[in-house]
């Protein structure tokens, strides 16, 4: 019932996962410098810096400083509701803590499909009202929205900010049309966030890391452009300075760098909801 791998690492109850079949979520983690992976995604990572992409951390480092820099821009908004399709593995700087430090009334719903983002997520949260977890595929939109904690948690007459941070790139364009029903749902003053991978600038990268994930992990990797990345936000009023690279996206002096700002290898944006 409960992965054990190592010491310190494993001390909440996360059902029985292949840990053999190296897993996106998990790697994305080690590239983060978390504790919530198996050997064979830390093998992964190690493979994918040394043969497919060596910027690999960077990439995660530069998309997760971009999604805090989009939560507390929606927060200076007034925007106190979170939606974070595809939340990943709770690491330092969850979006609940960010909101929180700057609103305590902050709600936030993490939505993943991973069972071991899932139970940690979980345990983090024990006991706290204001935040929740929904297991469920993000290409579900009527079960994520039809969830309990959706409903105990978000009121969709106010604006929300629906995150969808480094998730579109595992949705199909085909699958992508179902994901307007998110859309759908959104007060005006809402704020739709958006990062996902692009082979823009990088092709030759790209298809390794396609060719990479399709060969060693059950995840499909789709690769959008700028211009269809910039298509996603029809209907909202882009805030400056549009679809940018993740480390351009109104950066801050702390965040990661020292690659030129195309390796981080993800277009990112916000938009508001009229
Ligand atoms: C790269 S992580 C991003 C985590 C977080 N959004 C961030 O940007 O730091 C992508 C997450 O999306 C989740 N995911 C991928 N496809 C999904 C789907 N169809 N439904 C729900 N979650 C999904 C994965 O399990 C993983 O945890």
């Amino acid at each position: 019932m409960v992965s054990q791998e190592r010491s310190g690492a494993w001390t909440v109850g996360v059902p029985e996962v292949d840990c053999t079949t190296p897993n996106a979520a998990r790697i994305y983690d080690y590239d983060l410098g978390g504790e919530h992976n198996f050997a064979a995604d830390r093998a992964a990572s190690e493979e994918i810096q040394r043969t497919v992409a060596p910027t690999g951390p960077f990439i995660a480092r530069a998309n997760r400083a971009f999604l805090q820099r989009a939560v507390r821009f929606c927060l200076d908004r007034g925007i106190d509701q979170f939606l974070d399709l595809g939340s990943g593995i709770p690491t330092v700087g969850n979006v609940h803590e960010i909101a929180r430090s700057r609103d305590p009334r902050a709600r936030v719903v993490y939505v993943d499909v991973e069972p071991v983002a899932v139970a940690h997520t979980r345990h983090l949260l024990e006991g706290d009202d204001g935040a929740g977890i929904v297991q469920a595929d993000v290409r579900d939109p009527d079960v994520v929205l039809g969830a309990a904690e959706t409903g105990r948690l978000l009121d969709f007459s106010r604006p929300v900010a629906l995150l969808t941070v480094a998730v579109l790139h595992y949705i199909t364009p085909q699958e992508q049309a179902e994901m307007h029903r998110y859309r759908d749902v959104l007060a005006p003053g809402s704020a739709v966030v958006i990062s996902t991978l692009t082979a823009d600038e990088r092709e030759e990268e790209a298809a390794r890391v396609e060719r990479f994930f399709a060969e060693n992990t059950a995840t499909q990797v789709t690769f959008r452009t700028r211009d269809e990345v910039r298509a996603l936000f029809d209907g909202t009023e882009l805030v400056p300075p549009g679809v940018v690279w993740t480390p351009q996206w109104r950066p801050d002096p702390a965040d990661p760098n020292g690659w030129e700002p195309h390796r981080a290898g993800c277009w990112a944006g916000v938009g508001l909801v009229r």
